[in-house]
């Protein structure tokens, strides 16, 4: 097997932690925060797929908030294009899960680091930027520069020539069970963090490995060569 050269990771999720979104929207709007949360996401993702499918990209912000829109008519949730925007932008302020930056910081004396999103750079900048990680990654590559969403082999392969390694090279480290399938279809080695204990996609493409939380990378004797 192909010594790692270089990690990269998927963003919201994985290193930012969404579910902080959750309970902003109950705070705002009581028990129909749940489905607008849950509707918001899974939507969120659908205009991602159907948006690459139809070859037509737009930035993942304009996706966000306009699934978020569906998720507001859907939960029959009035309110005017200000707050709407106000609340698509919690995506540039999401926290990072707690042990990312020292996980971060571990594996930077080693490899090069990237994040591999479908974020738009400047939701990247911003949500990186709050959370003080930007400093910590040699490359943050975002679907703008490739216009192609993720699972298109199209934007693994940007990581391959952003890094100049092999893609047998690169470790891709995603929460997202659909992500890690995508990114081990395309050719990397894939850590899957498993932290909500869910199944994997069964699709008939395993991950590497699956760890419970995202410090496991620093502790774990099968990532060579620690
Ligand atoms: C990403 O950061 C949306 O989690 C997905 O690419």
């Amino acid at each position: 097997m192909s010594v790692i050269k270089g990690f990269v990771f998927d963003a919201f999720g994985t290193l930012l932690d969404i579910s902080s979104i959750d309970q902003k929207l109950v705070w705002e709007f009581g028990n129909k925060g749940i489905e607008l949360g849950t509707t918001w996401r899974s939507k969120q993702l659908e205009y991602s797929w159907l948006c690459q499918i139809m070859e037509r990209y737009q930035p993942f912000s304009h996706i966000t908030r306009a699934a978020l829109q569906y998720a507001l008519n859907k939960c029959a949730i009035e309110v005017d294009d200000r707050k709407v925007t106000d609340l698509a932008n919690i995506y540039g302020q999401l926290p990072a899960f707690e042990d990312v930056a020292p996980t971060l910081q571990f594996l930077a004396q080693r490899y090069q680091l990237a994040v591999l999103s479908n974020g738009d750079s400047r939701m990247l900048q911003e949500a990186l930027s709050f959370n003080k990680l930007h400093d910590q990654f040699d490359f943050v590559l975002s679907a703008d520069e490739v216009e192609q969403f993720k699972p298109s082999p199209k934007i693994y392969e940007l990581a391959v020539e952003k890094l100049e390694v092999t893609k047998e090279e690169i470790a891709f480290v995603s929460s997202n069970a659909w992500d890690a399938t995508g990114a081990k279809n395309f050719g990397f080695r894939v850590f899957w963090i498993n932290r909500k204990h869910l199944p994997f996609e069964q699709l008939g493409v395993e991950p590497d490995l699956v760890l419970g939380q995202l410090q496991d990378l620093t502790t774990n004797e099968d990532i060579a060569p620690f």
